[in-house]
């Protein structure tokens, strides 16, 4: 089964707590949510392998650590995962970015795929698929069997919050998947959204609504 990591720096919490609020405006919320990408993507990439090379110091030759950021591929799922992308390339400048374009169908709730684009080499690359929202699930479960489809294997979800109805489901369609979390909220209503939550993360993003 995949494991559930919760984010609980206070950093993270602290800042997630003005992402919550409604009177926060859009300026701020896509500073904070750009902020909090940042300190996830810290956590997400602790295990992600180094490889040593020798470098000469001022008064010494050594051997040390680099990471390979060339094997990293982000995937945010359209729009809104947009919003943590450049985040986490302040740490990380020379992954790459796929996009996966899906909406949920206000009736349904179900997702709806409307454009796809990804690195060539993505199959070679430890990919991390982020949006902020895990309310369903059907949004990231969609998102990981297009890049399963493409023989992905090396998946991770970052999202800010979720419910727990999502992690459920995205634990039964992809028991290999990770996820990281900086919180799991307490339900979804019946419009599918996240309670408490954050509201609409595209339109608190994009200014929308
Ligand atoms: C939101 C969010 C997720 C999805 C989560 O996107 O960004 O992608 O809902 O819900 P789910 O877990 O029930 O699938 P939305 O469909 O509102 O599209 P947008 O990002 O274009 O606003
Ligand atoms: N999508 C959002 O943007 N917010 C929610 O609460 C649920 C889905």
């Amino acid at each position: 089964m995949g494991k559930v990591f919760i984010c609980d720096h206070p950093l993270i919490q602290h800042k997630l707590t003005y992402i919550r609020d409604e009177n926060t405006t859009t300026k701020a919320f896509r500073e904070l949510v750009d902020e909090v990408a940042t300190l996830m993507a810290y956590e997400i990439t602790r295990n992600i392998p180094l490889e040593t090379v020798t470098v000469k110091t001022p008064v010494a030759t050594t051997e040390s650590k680099i990471i390979s950021g060339r094997m990293l591929g982000l995937i945010p799922i359209l729009r809104a995962g947009l919003g943590m992308v450049d985040g986490i390339l302040k740490l990380i400048p020379a992954a790459k970015v796929g996009h996966i374009g899906l909406y949920r169908d206000p009736e349904t709730l179900l997702p709806v795929e409307y454009y796809t684009k990804l690195p060539t080499d993505v199959t070679e690359r430890q990919l991390i698929v982020i949006d902020p929202m895990l309310a369903t699930g059907g949004s990231a479960i969609a998102a990981i069997n297009v890049l399963k489809k493409r023989n992905c294997t090396q998946i991770k979800l970052m999202c800010l919050i979720a419910a727990p109805e999502g992690v459920r489901a995205l634990q039964e369609a992809h028991p290999d998947i990770d996820l990281y979390v900086a919180a799991i909220d307490d339900h979804l209503n019946d419009h599918g959204y996240i309670i408490p939550g954050l509201g609409d993360a595209g339109d608190r993003l994009f200014g929308t609504k």
